[in-house]
């Protein structure tokens, strides 16, 4: 299955052309270089950022059997729920605004203790491979966060962690097309 919109903006049309043109599973490195070709704004990210009031939202832009790429969109106060990406890589572009990171590591007790947060700006790009972690919208009211999630192979699961117990989830998240999202 590949699924992609027909238009994308001149400046990210090389990217999407790397992606079409895949035929195999990128490392992580290739991912995070390629991501560094192009600079694009929220603005001319045109249709794919769409916000939800309710959680933040995973914008699907395009999917292979390889890679997948997301928008995700995050109002002030909203984050994911502390997860892994399975055996997914994951290169993350900060297109606007601060995401804040937080990285966990499992204890011997099975039980996941928090180790840092940073906050990376716009234009940087971050590398998620086997990290178990959350990522959070913690600015001002009013001020968004627009992120570039590209996975491979595609996040069909991820198991959910909680400070209180140590039995992960196993979830798969829904990634919206375009209108009417639901999170995660
Ligand atoms: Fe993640």
């Amino acid at each position: 299955m590949q699924m992609t919109m027909e238009k994308h903006h001149p400046k990210i049309s090389p990217f999407m052309e790397y992606l079409e043109g895949l035929r195999a599973r990128p490392s992580s490195e290739e991912v995070t270089q390629e991501m560094q070709g192009f600079d694009i704004s929220a603005t001319e990210l045109g249709d794919y950022v769409q916000f939800h009031h309710d959680t933040y939202r995973r914008n699907l832009i395009f999917e292979n059997e390889y890679v997948q790429l997301l928008c995700l969109c995050w109002k002030s106060g909203q984050q994911s729920p502390v997860h892994d990406h399975s055996s997914s890589i994951c290169g993350v572009k900060v297109i606007s605004g601060i995401a804040s990171e937080t990285t966990y590591e499992m204890n011997p007790d099975g039980f996941i203790k928090p180790l840092s947060t940073i906050d990376y700006s716009e234009g940087v790009i971050v590398s998620e491979d086997s990290d178990i972690h959350h990522v959070s919208n913690l600015q001002d009211i009013n001020e968004d966060l627009v992120t570039l999630h590209c996975y491979s192979p595609p996040l069909k699961k991820m198991n959910l962690f909680s400070i209180s117990s140590k039995y992960p989830q196993v979830y798969e998240p829904v990634n919206e097309w375009h209108i009417d999202s639901s999170g995660i």
